[in-house]
């Protein structure tokens, strides 16, 4: 007996080993909060203290209570009991450039209310409590049959998700729900969520600190950015979500993340907890190639037309500067992200790695269900590469003249009897027509070159004819048009007016509206339909492919591709090699804010005050053991666009961090998981700890704060 009972122990503890040296490796993962249960030994094992329920709980406090969905894009946490949250600043863009002016310029100098009275509300921003998630499988596929073709599995589904969401928003204020399709449609999961709108700006540093080194920074380490902003949510007396009132309260939230300012280092546990939107995990060899050999090299050149015209402009004019400064950004962010992700994918040789993958599963296939899958997705894509690549060019070519899209826009709204008036004010606020009419050149002349015949309009053949050149197209739109600027508009609409015509009729002849009107009928009558069609089919041989995938590689584990849900990534604090000879450590300090700062250079040019606390050291308690403040940290948590602002977490469920972006190198992760080289970039809290007591001098927040020394 005792001798059995010894021999089990040595069994058992050489199965332990196993199983952390099995799973020890894999960072790579996004999980579900619901089913953390089945990852918890794994968590515990890498350095986590707390259990299952502390992360997810439906019954009591857990930390997903002081988790949001920002935005409905972007992530943010809670960091005090009156409802004080920390996002990104890139995810509060928005509404500190609409709270600016020339006299208050709160992108530049940064906003802080020194007292809650001083918290700016804004209008239509969101914040999205979780209440829960459940697995509602069955029940969205209650009354299912085998045998019912595609479209009537699809009512069905839709069917009963609207009665689960019907049921699961009935009570309570505030509530809405959605079903998601996870792993392609194997599992339906419901979410249920309270909605808060009443979100007020609370504080946001200069964008010299929150955006500090720009695109030039951007999905790069080392990093310096202080890219944070605070915002506060309201909610009625009774703790309820309501509208904007001047009598709304700080919302007392469930939960709230204690601070800890006791520093991190490498080695040290982390985990992300937040709403990463949109992973391609388990997609076939065809669908990689065409992502990374053709569809993002077009993007990427149709975007540097872009970026080129801008930066022309925004570089002589300061007006000019502050009106694309987010235009820029947007662009600008996407084009770098998809050449690292074509540089990774390659590197990762992952058309090949999954070719080779796609054989062994052929095999493996062979007189089951899934016998032929493959063939039929690979014939799929064959044929919906055309109209892929079609949709992919006019939506970064056609759709993104500004000009045309506008005058449609507003000819749309006067048709539909809606006041453009708002619409009119926002796009010339920020327009700047010698910036459009170069990109109207430039992607029209791309157009032209590069889209098949088949998939052009004849208006766009006929219209190239008659003008010859792209410019002399240009030429004559951006003159004749009334679009142009707000007062030939306005002259324009009083004309027609005062003639007792149509004005929305009339402005079917305009230029920029007909420019948009004929590119847009034609793809939406000749193209997405075929396009939509193939790419329903497609999806729903996913389903099979991706079950058959999980019953094929019973190794390992799954984790469904994101779909801004919230899930769980965990990892740890780790430095990595982007090239030979080079190894880049994990944290930033401002000893590197200071190497970059330089008053010439707009992205690297850093506020006064903060070269004079560099001066003197003043850092009060933020310092680190090397007496200096820490800025940025990486580390192996799986995440994605999305993630932007998520908490990052230590062993004992305090924030060390704020999520904001990826490494070059790593990008590729939304496809393929490196876990040498993808790593998540973070500001440390010290960082924002230090900038609300150093630069904006503003103690009521921390002392609201449960700070950690
Ligand atoms: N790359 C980060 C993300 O994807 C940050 C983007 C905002 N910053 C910028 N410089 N464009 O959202
Ligand atoms: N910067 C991204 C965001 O805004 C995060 C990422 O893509 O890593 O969500």
């Amino acid at each position: 007996m005792k001798h059995n009972i010894n021999n089990m122990k040595r069994i058992l503890s050489f199965l332990t080993v196993l199983f952390i040296s099995v799973t020890m490796w894999a960072d790579e993962g996004m999980w579900l909060p619901a089913l953390i249960s089945q990852r918890i030994v794994d968590m515990q094992a890498k350095g986590f203290r707390l259990t299952a329920e502390d992360i997810y709980n439906v019954n009591e406090a857990s930390l997903k209570d002081a988790v949001v969905l920002f935005n409905r894009g972007c992530t943010g946490e809670l960091i005090s009991d009156k409802g004080l949250l920390l996002t990104n600043h890139h995810c509060g863009y928005g509404q500190i450039q609409r709270h600016s002016s020339v006299e208050h310029d709160y992108l530049k100098d940064g906003f802080w209310a020194m007292t809650m009275e001083e918290e700016l509300p804004n209008d239509k921003l969101t914040v999205d409590f979780l209440v829960r998630m459940d697995d509602v499988t069955a029940k969205a596929l209650r009354g299912y049959k085998e045998g019912m073709s595609e479209a009537q599995r699809d009512s069905v589904v839709k069917a009963n998700s609207k009665q689960l969401i019907a049921e699961a928003t009935k009570e309570g204020k505030g509530l809405r729900a959605q079903v998601e399709a996870l792993y392609y449609g194997n599992q339906y999961f419901i979410f249920v969520f309270r909605t808060f709108t009443d979100v007020r700006l609370v504080g946001a540093p200069p964008s010299s600190i929150g955006k500090f080194g720009g695109d030039t920074d951007n999905w790069m380490w080392p990093r310096h950015t202080g890219d944070f902003s605070l915002f506060r949510i309201y909610a009625d007396k009774d703790n309820n979500p309501a509208p904007y009132s001047k009598d709304n309260v700080p919302y007392r939230p469930k939960k709230y993340f204690k601070v800890s300012a006791k520093g991190v280092k490498e080695g040290d546990f982390t985990f992300v907890y937040g709403f990463p939107g949109s992973t391609r995990e388990y997609i076939t060899s065809d669908a990689v190639h065409y992502n990374a050999e053709i569809s993002n090299p077009h993007k990427i050149k149709l975007r540097t037309h872009r970026l080129d015209a801008q930066r022309k402009y925004m570089s002589k004019d300061q007006a000019v500067r502050i009106q694309y400064s987010a235009k820029n950004a947007s662009v600008s962010n996407a084009w770098k992200k998809w050449q690292g992700e074509m540089k990774g994918i390659r590197k990762m040789n992952t058309v090949e790695v999954k070719r080779e993958y796609e054989k062994r599963f052929r095999e493996w296939a062979k007189g089951t269900e899934y016998e032929g899958v493959l063939e039929r997705l690979e014939a799929l894509y064959a044929e919906l590469e055309p109209y892929s690549f079609a949709n992919d060019y006019y939506r970064e070519s056609v759709l993104v003249i500004e000009l045309p899209a506008f005058a449609r826009r507003v000819q749309r709204a006067l048709e539909k009897g809606d006041d453009p008036q708002s619409t009119i004010d926002n796009f010339y606020k920020d327009y700047y027509l010698p910036i459009d009419k170069e990109c109207f050149v430039s992607l029209v002349k791309e157009f032209e070159a590069n889209i098949p015949d088949e998939f052009k309009p004849e208006y766009f053949k006929n219209s190239m004819k008659q003008y010859s050149t792209a410019e002399a197209w240009a030429d004559d739109m951006y003159a004749n048009s009334a679009f142009v600027d707000a007062k030939s508009l306005e002259a324009g609409i009083a004309l027609v007016s005062i003639a007792g015509g149509n004005v929305a009729e009339a402005m079917n002849e305009d230029p920029a509206v007909r420019f948009y009107a004929e590119l847009a009928d034609f793809y939406n009558n000749k193209v997405f339909p075929k396009y939509t069609s193939l790419n329903k089919e497609i999806t729903l041989l996913y389903r099979d492919y991706m079950r058959g995938q999980m019953e094929f590689d019973k190794e390992k584990a799954f984790y469904p591709d994101a779909n801004l849900t919230l899930r769980v990534a965990y990892g740890k604090i780790a430095g990595y090699s982007p090239s030979d000879a080079i190894y880049f450590t994990p944290s930033s300090s401002i000893e590197g804010i200071m190497q970059k700062d330089n008053p010439e250079i707009f992205d690297y040019n850093i506020p006064q005050e903060l070269r004079d606390i560099y001066a003197s050291k003043d850092y009060g308690e933020w310092a680190n053991d090397k007496g200096t403040i820490p800025v940025c940290f990486i580390a192996t948590n799986h995440t994605s666009g999305g993630n932007s602002g998520s908490p990052v977490i230590d062993a004992d469920g305090n924030l060390i961090g704020l999520n904001f972006d990826r490494v070059w190198e790593g990008t590729m992760s939304d496809v393929v998981f490196d876990p040498d080289v993808c790593r998540n970039i973070s500001l440390d809290v010290r960082f924002v700890l230090f900038t609300i007591d150093k630069l904006a001098k503003n103690h009521r927040l921390l002392e609201e704060m449960e700070i950690i020394r």
